[in-house]
């Protein structure tokens, strides 16, 4: 595996791919890699020729100090776990790499995307995000870039990031991985007790509910019934759940048999935010 701490290297690195017309596929990521980001590669190494993992702990996108400072950065571990499974490049740049004194403000119109569920409650998040997503994609020009359905709200904000930009890339959603019992694998799992992780099964148990009686309850009742079962477990706190319209991610009180369906939750359970969706159609 090739490993680059710098543009420059990764774009002589890249030089050679390209000429060749070799199919790249780029996956972003922040590091304390799991089997989340371990099927992103996967999937990625089976539509592509070329595949190039970043790892950059990004501080734009972060409207807490404490939680950039806290974020994991197992850089060792990380790294064996991409050589094991073959991937091609490893790019770790360092802030001062992706970030130059001079830099150019960055705002890009996400429209209502920016105004609800995380967009509202993370003011500035998807700036961050929608900012070192388009540097990687112009450093690394990938023809597909994969991204995970667990963060459902940044999938749309790329895919508005690609059309706004009018990018080549060919995004590609990998479907949430969850352990056995219906966890969604995340970094912040890690902060959980054995009995936290027990108690945050129940998200997946809400949001499974809102998923099998989609077509035959009304949304409202439907959204009261995975309320309850949410609180049947003490000590979680809900901040949101909501049944959408994927595209807009407006909340919804009928079914458009025209449009698809998504049921989007956080919640809090011993101090960590857990966040999961699912796809109802
Ligand atoms: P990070 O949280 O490291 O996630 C990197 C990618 O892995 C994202 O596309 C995310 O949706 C995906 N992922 C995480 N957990 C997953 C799971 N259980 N199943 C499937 N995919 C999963 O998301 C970011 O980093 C950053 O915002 C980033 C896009 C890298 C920009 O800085």
């Amino acid at each position: 595996m090739n490993i680059f701490r710098t543009r420059q290297a990764l774009q002589t690195y890249l030089d050679g791919p390209r000429k060749a017309t070799l199919r790249i596929a780029l996956i972003p990521t922040m590091g304390a890699l799991h089997e989340g980001h371990l099927s992103l590669l996967k999937e990625a190494q089976q539509i592509a020729d070329i595949v190039v993992c970043s790892i950059f702990v990004n501080p734009t996108q972060f409207n807490d100090p404490g939680d950039l400072e806290k974020y994991p950065r197992p850089e060792e571990n990380d790294l064996r776990l991409l050589q094991e499974i073959g991937c091609d490049v490893a790019f770790l740049p360092s802030v001062e790499e992706m970030y130059g004194p001079a830099e150019e403000p960055w705002h890009l119109d996400l429209g209502n995307l920016e105004q609800v569920w995380e967009g509202e409650k993370r003011p500035g998040h998807f700036q961050g995000v929608t900012q070192i997503v388009y540097k990687l994609f112009r450093l690394v020009e990938p023809d597909i870039a994969c991204f995970g359905q667990k963060d459902f709200q940044q999938v749309m904000v790329i895919q508005r990031l690609i059309e706004l930009k009018k990018l080549p890339v060919r995004l590609h959603i990998v479907p949430t991985v969850r352990n056995e019992e219906g966890l969604a694998l995340s970094s912040r799992n890690m902060r959980l007790s054995e009995v936290g992780k027990r108690k945050a099964l129940v998200l997946y148990r809400a949001l499974s509910h809102i998923k099998r009686h989609f077509k035959d309850h009304d949304l409202n009742i439907l959204r009261q019934e995975a309320l309850d079962i949410l609180h049947q477990e003490k000590e979680i706190d809900i901040e949101y759940l909501a049944i959408c319209e994927t595209r807009s991610l407006q909340e919804i009180d009928r079914i458009d048999p025209a449009k698809n369906h998504v049921a989007l939750l956080v919640a809090w359970v011993e101090g960590v935010r857990l966040i999961d969706n699912m796809l109802l159609d």
